[in-house]
């Protein structure tokens, strides 16, 4: 399917665009009338939990950016300056008061940034290392981005299902209709640099085999405790019935992007393997937890 060339002059253009559409939402935008505290809770606690630290982790992510791209660009700096940690940040201080408003305790963000990272970023400073980093922050952002969003139409339904009206409106629907722009961000800004032909081979190369060996599901940061919690998390949401429909589903876009190599690849199996290794952890836990 051909498709229309991606310049820079769209993603700019979009990224001014979100700007514009989405200010970031206040917290005295949000009805905070819970009908049955104690039902949603036992349905969504766990995943309001863990969306709300991963959304306050915006802040991390920001320091692991300018530590990645030491030479960020003013269209990625607007981007994240100006929009994303603006809108995300909020999104983080709603539904942390959200868990309280249910009687949970508040969000802990986990806000130091990885050794792994701080490696990847000393090598970026040479140029075509940075251009690996940066396309691998790319596919990051939109898988992370890409979750968030079907997390947010699960929960969403569930609201609506529950009858819990203003929790799905004033807070699950403002927040879930400026994910999607996030990932379009991120999937246009890859698409470009593999559509221009940035990366050279032995590049491409490195970024699959950094990708394969590092890949890590939203908010997991690499640590087993946050695995589990990934994992009940896809229990919660009821997507590990189709665990191989999910991976597609976050998985398309660097299928098509990364492995473009490997014909008729839906996803790359390092995701299905994340996702198996969450739900494996989730349930060890509850094992241990029970014995
Ligand atoms: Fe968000
Ligand atoms: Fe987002």
């Amino acid at each position: 399917m051909p498709r229309q060339p991606i310049t820079q002059r769209k993603i700019a253009e979009h990224v001014q665009r979100l700007g514009e559409l989405y200010p970031p939402i206040t917290l005295d935008s949000v009805d905070r009338t819970i009908k049955n505290p104690t039902v949603v809770a036992a349905s969504y606690g766990h995943v309001i939990d863990y969306l709300a630290r991963v959304e306050l982790e915006v802040d991390r992510n920001v320091l692991e950016l300018l530590c990645l791209l030491p030479d960020v660009d003013d269209t990625n700096k607007t981007f994240y300056a100006d929009v994303w940690q603006p809108q995300e940040i909020q999104h983080g201080l709603i539904l942390d008061r959200l868990q309280q408003d249910l009687g949970r305790t508040a969000a802990e963000p986990h806000l130091e940034v990885s050794f792994k990272i701080k490696i990847l970023g000393a090598l970026a400073n040479l140029s075509p290392i940075q251009d690996v980093a940066k396309l691998l922050y790319f596919l990051t952002g939109a898988s992370t981005e890409r979750q968030a969003v079907l997390a947010y139409n699960q929960i969403n339904g569930g609201m609506v299902e529950l009858g819990e009206s203003a929790i799905a409106e004033t807070i699950i629907t403002p927040i879930k209709q400026q994910e999607p722009g996030h990932f379009a961000f991120y999937q246009m800004s890859a698409t470009a640099m593999i559509q221009d032909g940035v990366l050279k081979p032995w590049q491409l190369y490195l970024a699959r085999v950094l990708r394969e060996k590092s890949y890590n599901l939203v908010g997991t940061n690499a640590m087993d405790r946050y695995k589990a919690d990934m994992g009940r998390v896809v229990a919660d949401l009821g997507l590990d019935a189709d665990l191989e429909g999910y991976a597609r589903e976050i998985g398309r876009l660097e299928a098509r992007l990364l492995w473009a190599n490997r014909n008729g690849m839906d996803f790359p199996p390092y995701i299905l393997k994340a996702l198996r290794e969450s739900v494996d952890l989730y349930t060890e836990r509850t094992l241990r937890e029970a014995a």
